[in-house]
């Protein structure tokens, strides 16, 4: 009998689980954190006793292991303890303040219509649901930095920290970015109760990214399908990267596929090397999926032609895409946005008695970005 097609596929594998390297995945370990996770068990621990949780500001470079350390201690609180639950939102998602309201009334078990209702009522959805929940929320908004154009950070935090004062009802707030100075630029009216409880995340050594891949290896590796010096060469590389865990750990997820693919019995460093020129700068990473039409567009002039002034990039745009398109403001709005995302840089030039205006360029690489948007 001819073998099974998948019988075939799991010979000389690879892996014994892959998932366990899934950006999403949320290992029972976290190695190095245990001072940030100590931080914010201290912040939440009130709730366990019937108080008022604090409100905690996670910052620090990319693939610290912010995100994962918060989901972290927020599952870990809720086996623990029926008192509180978190709700995870990414503000690249969820980028204004009706969608993080809608999101929380969601969560609080009241549906809202996601169009058709008022802001100011899903507002007050909102707090009658809060009356009524028996847990304490703990909010988190990662990447609050994808809420600070038209000071919807300052509003969305407002809404959430009146409750806690003017209704007496308890609630967590945990903000995540990667800018320490992201809470002073906020409005001076949410700032003060945002700066108690910073929790810096450091950029890992490279001794401390080998351990790291070490451990998340032992698990999604069969045994002796990986060198000792592919982890080290893997740790390596992330380390010159700024000590960004991500890259580590998405390096040997794709060299073990290469591996695989090639049926190959182990990942060798070779296999690493390819996987490094497959990976994604972090910003492109982050924002593929929620780039629109017309941002994909603006990134797609640039990359014909990098370094446009503003009015020209603009009147480049309309010329393609059509006078209608998009207005001279929304289309300034546009490279904010752009700019916010890390995806385009933005540089002042004097330019005579018109005044100032700015060059547009790409901050990742042009062959990344038409990869990555199609
Ligand atoms: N101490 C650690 N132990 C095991 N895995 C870790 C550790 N720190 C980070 N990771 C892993 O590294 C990857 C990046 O971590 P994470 O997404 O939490 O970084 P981040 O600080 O949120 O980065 P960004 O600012 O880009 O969002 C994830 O796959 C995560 O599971
Ligand atoms: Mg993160």
């Amino acid at each position: 009998m001819p073998k099974n097609i998948f019988a075939e596929a799991a010979e000389g594998e690879i892996f014994r689980d892959e998932k366990f390297l899934y950006p999403e995945f949320v290992p029972e370990r976290l190695p190095y954190r245990d001072a940030q996770i100590d931080e914010m068990v201290h912040a939440f621990q009130p709730v366990l006793k019937g108080g008022k949780p604090q409100n905690v500001f996670v910052f620090g470079a990319s693939g610290t292991g912010k995100t994962v350390t918060v989901k972290y201690v927020l599952r870990e609180l809720e086996a623990f303890s029926n008192r509180a639950k978190g709700l995870y939102l990414n503000c690249f998602e969820y980028n204004t303040r009706q969608a993080v309201l809608n999101q929380i009334c969601v969560f609080l078990g009241v549906p809202v219509p996601r169009r058709g209702i008022a802001t100011d009522e899903v507002y007050s959805e909102l707090l009658l649901a809060l009356k009524k929940a028996d847990f304490v929320p703990l909010i988190v908004l990662d990447e609050l930095d994808q809420l600070m154009a038209s000071n919807t950070a300052s509003l969305v935090l407002y809404d959430l920290l009146r409750v806690v004062e003017f209704q007496k009802s308890r609630l967590g707030i945990i903000i995540i970015s990667n800018d320490e100075s992201l809470v002073a630029k906020l409005d001076p009216r949410v700032r003060s109760s945002l700066l108690h409880n910073p929790v810096e995340f450091a950029q890992y050594t490279p001794v401390q990214l080998k351990e790291i891949l070490k451990e998340r290896a032992k698990y999604a590796f069969n045994e002796n399908a990986i060198d000792a010096e592919v982890i080290n060469v893997a740790a390596g590389h992330a380390a010159k990267n700024k000590g960004d865990a991500r890259l580590a750990i998405e390096s040997i997820l794709r060299a073990g596929r290469i591996a695989s693919r090639e049926g190959s019995s182990k990942v060798q460093v070779s296999h690493l090397r390819t996987a490094f020129d497959s990976i994604h700068s972090r910003a492109l990473d982050k924002a593929k999926d929620f780039l629109d039409l017309n941002e994909k567009n603006i990134l797609k002039l640039l990359c014909e032609e990098d370094g446009l002034v503003s009015g020209k990039l603009f009147a480049k745009f309309k010329k393609q895409f059509g006078e209608k398109a998009l207005t001279q403001r929304s289309f300034r709005k546009k490279l904010n946005r752009l700019e916010s995302l890390k995806l385009v840089k933005m540089e002042a030039v004097e330019k005579g008695i018109r005044g100032r205006t700015r060059t547009v360029k790409l901050a990742q690489g042009k062959k990344e970005i038409l990869d990555t948007i199609g």
